[in-house]
């Protein structure tokens, strides 16, 4: 038996993101997203949903890109951390010890620490409720550590080891083994 539990922003799991943009005088910003994903293929395209209240929100209106870092498990504290505090106060750059790089693709920085970077041009902006902003960024490029590419030149998700977060218990998880292979284990017999 089915139980309604009400609206919720529940999706098991999301993934974080960290997204890293400038401000109008070119200082770094990291912020963690976990409202967003991949939402078209060609081109390729990924959707965040950052506040209105937040630095991120008024850089990316600014510059009109971003940069989507996935963080390893090894970088959940930061990932954490930049998901806590707001550019607004202090440059969580400085403040993590962590490397900002002008992407060479569009108009913002990447984390030089983290793994694989998506490099985006908002396309699209569309205005969600009365508190947050969807953006839509085409992915210009994707940098990668030649360390997390497998044998086909990808990145290789157990190489990458992110992780992803549970809204509805407000923690983190690593994403764990191999269950089957997608678009063949429910072909036809
Ligand atoms: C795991 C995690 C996921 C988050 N996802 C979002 C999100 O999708 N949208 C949002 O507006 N805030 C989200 N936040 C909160 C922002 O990251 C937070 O408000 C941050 O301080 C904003 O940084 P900024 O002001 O430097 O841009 C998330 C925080 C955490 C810890």
């Amino acid at each position: 038996m089915k139980i309604s539990i009400g609206p919720k922003p529940f999706i098991q799991p999301n993934p974080v993101l960290v997204i890293g943009s400038y401000d109008q005088r070119g200082v770094p910003n990291m912020m963690a997203v976990a409202w967003g994903g991949i939402c078209c293929s060609v081109p390729p395209c990924v959707t965040i949903s950052p506040a209105k209240r937040t630095h991120t929100y008024a850089n990316i209106i600014t510059t009109q890109a971003f940069t989507v870092n996935i963080p390893s498990t090894s970088f959940v504290k930061e990932a954490d951390y930049v998901g806590i505090y707001s550019g607004k106060k202090e440059n969580k750059f400085e403040a993590l010890g962590l490397t900002p790089v002008r992407s060479e693709a569009v108009n913002a920085p990447y984390v030089a620490e983290f793994p694989f970077i998506l490099e985006c041009k908002v396309i699209r902006s569309f205005e969600i409720g009365e508190y947050t902003q969807q953006f839509i960024g085409e992915i210009v490029d994707i940098k990668a550590e030649e360390e997390i590419l497998g044998e086909d030149g990808f990145p290789d998700i157990m190489k990458v080891q992110p992780f992803v977060y549970d809204e509805v218990g407000r923690n983190y998880y690593v994403v764990g083994d191999l269950l089957a292979k997608a678009f063949s284990v429910g072909k036809k017999k």
